[in-house]
C-alpha cells in the first residue's frame, strides 16, 4: 500500500495555525487534528469551532480523545472532518458510533490506547474505514514510541489487508520504518515534522 503522511498539528504553533499548515500541506496526505477534553486524557486542546477555522485542501483526520464522543459527532461533521476516529475505551457501543459517523458521509475510525488489546477491534474491522493504533499514551506530543504497537499493526494487517492502518505517537524516520514493515500505511507525526529544521525533508524521510 502507498505510504501516506498525516502531520499532527498538535506540534504546530496555534497562534499561526493556518500558516504552519500551509508550510506542509502540499507534501502530505491528511492533516491530523488532536481533540482532547481534559477527561479522557489529561490535556486540553480545542473543539469543533477551531477545527472549522482550519484552512486546508487536504482531508482532516480528526482524532477524538474525548469522553462521550457521540455527543460531538455532528459538531465535527459540520466543522469539516473527513475522517473521525474515536477511542474504543471511550464508548459503550462502538457500532452505534461507527454507523453514526458513516451516515454523515465521513470515514469512521477507531483508536486503541497502548494498554488495550488490539483483538477488541476484530468484530468491527469490516465496518471500519480506518484504525488508529496509539504508539504512545494519548495526551501529549513528543513522547517515545512504544514498540508494542508493532505487533498490533501486524495483527491488523493480517486480518484486514486493505484497511487504512494509521499509527500515532513517537514517529520519526526509524520508527516509521518499523511501522511500515509491520503493515501501517498511514504515519501520523507531530513533533518530528513541525519541530524539524527542514519540514519537507522530515516528511520525505518518513515516506522512505
Ligand atoms: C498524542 C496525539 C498525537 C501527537 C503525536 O496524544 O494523539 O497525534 O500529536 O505527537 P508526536 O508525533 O510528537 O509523538
Ligand atoms: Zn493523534
Amino acid at each position: 500500500m502507498k505510504i501516506q503522511i498525516a502531520p499532527s498539528i498538535l506540534s504546530a504553533d496555534f497562534g499561526k495555525l493556518n500558516e504552519d499548515i500551509a508550510t506542509v500541506e502540499d507534501y502530505v496526505d491528511y492533516l491530523h487534528i488532536d481533540v482532547m477534553d481534559g477527561h479522557f486524557v489529561p490535556n486540553l486542546t480545542f473543539g469543533a469551532p477551531v477545527v472549522k477555522c482550519i484552512k486546508s485542501k487536504k482531508p482532516l483526520d480528526v482524532h477524538l480523545m474525548i469522553e462521550n464522543p457521540m455527543e460531538y459527532i455532528d459538531d465535527f461533521a459540520k466543522a469539516g472532518a473527513n475522517i473521525l476516529s474515536f477511542h474504543y475505551e471511550a464508548v459503550e457501543n462502538p457500532r452505534v458510533l461507527i454507523n453514526m459517523i458513516k451516515e454523515r458521509g465521513i470515514k469512521a475510525g477507531m483508536s486503541v490506547k497502548p494498554g488495550t488489546e488490539v483483538e477488541v477491534l476484530e468484530e468491527f474491522l469490516s465496518e471500519l474505514d480506518w484504525v488508529l493504533v496509539m504508539s504512545v499514551e494519548p495526551g501529549f506530543g513528543g513522547q517515545s514510541f512504544m514498540p508494542s504497537a508493532l505487533d498490533k499493526i501486524k495483527w491488523l494487517r493480517e486480518k484486514a489487508p486493505n484497511l487504512d492502518i494509521a499509527v500515532d505517537g513517537g514517529i520519526n524516520e526509524e520508527t516509521a520504518k518499523l511501522c511500515k514493515e509491520a503493515g501501517a500505511n498511514i504515519l501520523v507525526a507531530g513533533s518530528y515534522i513541525f519541530k524539524a529544521k527542514d519540514r519537507l525533508k522530515a516528511i520525505e524521510s518518513l515516506r522512505g
